[in-house]
């Protein structure tokens, strides 16, 4: 495999050909600094690039024009983006701690730790960003478990694991960068037969017809491309995935949106996402799967 170097401290290869969009997608996430990710990853060390799930603990918060408020809110958003990794992780199965877990799209690495922290197992994650490799790499090394927890940039669609080496893999809110024939060819290939694969993420309904014109500027903004929750069930049937659970998250995820729109921490994307799930052109998900 012939391989572009794009940094010098990680193992740090994108599998030639890599696509002109997977370098813009590389600097985009090598670029990311938002401080609606990195404040909320202060709050524990676990740094994460998704939305949460649950019911907001109002308990918790007081009320908006308390001292301290800002500070309960972000440790709130944070507790609900670790709960959303949590059902995640729910679905893997009980992978032993010989076992390999590979964590597709790792991003900076919060669901590695997490899944290493619950199964005790060797997890293996891939970013196209070496910024976020770095970052998780070194979160590992700080928390003492770089000898079961890496990150490495590649491409997820063409990764260095052995065929079956995988008891469990997963896409967390990084499926809507790829082709999905390609992605669930990989993941089956990466998995042992009898393996479980998870997703969670947004997909636009075929129930609404097409994109809606909030799907288009959730697309635009993370220079993505949101698939249908139809694309997601065939793409699996072709590949060897088998569907154990669906599970609509929509209604959990709603109220970490409407929290986070009374944020200063808001990125602008937040209305986008609120009307889409509120008409029913857009659903966040979770697919579980069994590798036959
Ligand atoms: C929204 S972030 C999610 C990060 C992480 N899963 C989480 O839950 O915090 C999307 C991630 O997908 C990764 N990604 C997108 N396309 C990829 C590809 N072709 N190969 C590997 N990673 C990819 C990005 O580098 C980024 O880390």
């Amino acid at each position: 495999m012939t391989s572009t170097e794009l940094t010098t401290n990680t193992s740090l290869f994108i599998p030639s050909p890599a696509s002109p969009y997977q370098g813009d997608i590389a600097r985009y996430w090598d670029q990311e600094a938002r401080p609606v990710n990195l404040r909320l990853g202060d709050v524990d060390g676990l740094y994460h690039h998704h939305y949460g799930l649950g019911d907001v603990d109002h308990d918790s918060l007081g009320n908006a024009g308390d001292s301290g408020y800002e500070k309960k809110l972000v440790a709130e958003l944070h507790r609900l983006e670790s709960a959303q990794t949590e059902v995640l992780l729910g679905q893997l199965g009980s992978p032993g701690r010989d076992d390999t877990l590979v964590d597709a799209g790792c991003g900076r690495g919060g669901s590695m730790v997490m899944a290493h922290q619950r199964f005790g197992c060797k997890v293996e994650g891939v970013t196209l960003s070496s910024k976020q490799a770095d970052f998780a790499n070194e979160r590992a090394h700080q928390l003492g478990i770089d000898d079961h927890v890496r990150a490495r940039v590649c491409n997820m669609l063409g990764t260095p694991f052995e065929t079956g080496q995988a008891a469990a893999s997963w896409n967390n809110e990084s499926s809507m960068y790829v082709d999905l024939e390609d992605l669930f060819a990989e993941h089956s290939r990466v998995l042992k037969v009898g393996g479980r694969y998870v997703t969670i993420t947004g997909c636009w309904n075929p129930r609404y017809g097409q994109p809606s014109k909030w799907v288009s500027q959730i697309n635009a903004h993370f220079e993505c491309n949101i698939h249908s929750r139809r694309e997601y069930l065939r793409a699996m049937a072709n590949n060897r995935l088998v569907p154990q659970t669906v599970i609509d998250l929509t209604p959990q995820t709603l109220p970490y949106w409407e929290l986070r729109a009374t944020s200063s921490l808001v990125t602008g994307i937040e209305e986008a996402f609120i009307e889409s799930y509120k008409d029913g052109s857009f659903q966040y998900v979770l697919i579980a799967a069994d590798r036959v």
